[in-house]
């Protein structure tokens, strides 16, 4: 029987990405996301506006993709409540997020220069694509949509079907977020700061918890 109920949240599950960005001063930003979808060589991102993040994407108009295996879901969670922007924008500090001038540092991830893109990558990722922003697109309330031309991509060879230029799924095991919870190999890895933060019921994790 469906019920008709108004949901709150539509996060179904879907791979955690690091973006990495510049600000206009050149300092270097990373924040996780995972509202990135592909077609072709170019990638949607959705965005809040207050995040610094967007702010650089629409200054520079470059960012690189870094995906996220599932053994970063720890780096990935002590990025969760932080935030480059300064002063943290009202609403988000309620949501518990605070200021950080050193994500990088903080997350304990290592800054990589881009090859093509002034962004930096991020060292542990395996696979790091190098984007042009193409075109920005409001979306939703408050969000952004960015339009990013993948122009360069470096994979870790380990990960490649061997002679290829494919992935092989079964060698990448990509940290997926469902419904603000982390998950790898269809199994839940940890607690959850945003789940926490956003008071997400999480039904039969909470009773196991
Ligand atoms: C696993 C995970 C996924 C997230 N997905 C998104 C997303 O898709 N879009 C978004 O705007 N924020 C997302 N966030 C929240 C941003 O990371 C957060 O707003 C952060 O403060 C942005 O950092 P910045 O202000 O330094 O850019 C996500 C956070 C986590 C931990």
């Amino acid at each position: 029987m469906h019920v008709n109920t108004p949901l709150k949240v539509h996060y179904y599950g879907s791979a955690v990405v690091l973006l990495g960005t510049r600000d206009e001063e050149g300092r270097p930003n990373v924040a996780p996301m995972s509202s990135a979808w592909w077609l072709g060589q170019s990638a949607m991102l959705g965005m809040g506006d207050r995040s610094q993040t967007a702010r650089n994407m629409r200054a520079a108009r470059e960012v690189t993709i870094n995906l996220v295996p599932s053994g970063l879901a720890d780096a990935v969670d002590r990025l969760a409540d932080l935030t480059a922007a300064d002063p943290v924008p009202e609403g988000k500090a309620a949501k518990g997020y605070r200021f950080e001038a050193d994500k990088f540092g903080a997350a304990g991830l290592t800054e990589q220069a881009g090859e093509l893109v002034g962004a930096p990558r991020v060292a542990e990722c395996p696979i790091q694509l190098e984007c042009r922003i193409t075109a920005v697109h409001p979306f939703g309330k408050g969000c952004s949509a960015f339009e990013a031309e993948i122009l360069r991509s470096h994979v870790d060879d380990s990960l490649l079907v061997p002679g290829t230029a494919y992935v092989d799924p079964l060698a990448w095991d990509p940290l997926v977020m469902k419904f603000c919870d982390y998950f790898g190999e269809a199994r839940n890895l940890r607690e959850s700061t945003l789940a926490r933060n956003w008071r997400m019921p999480r039904g039969r994790l909470d009773r196991a918890a």
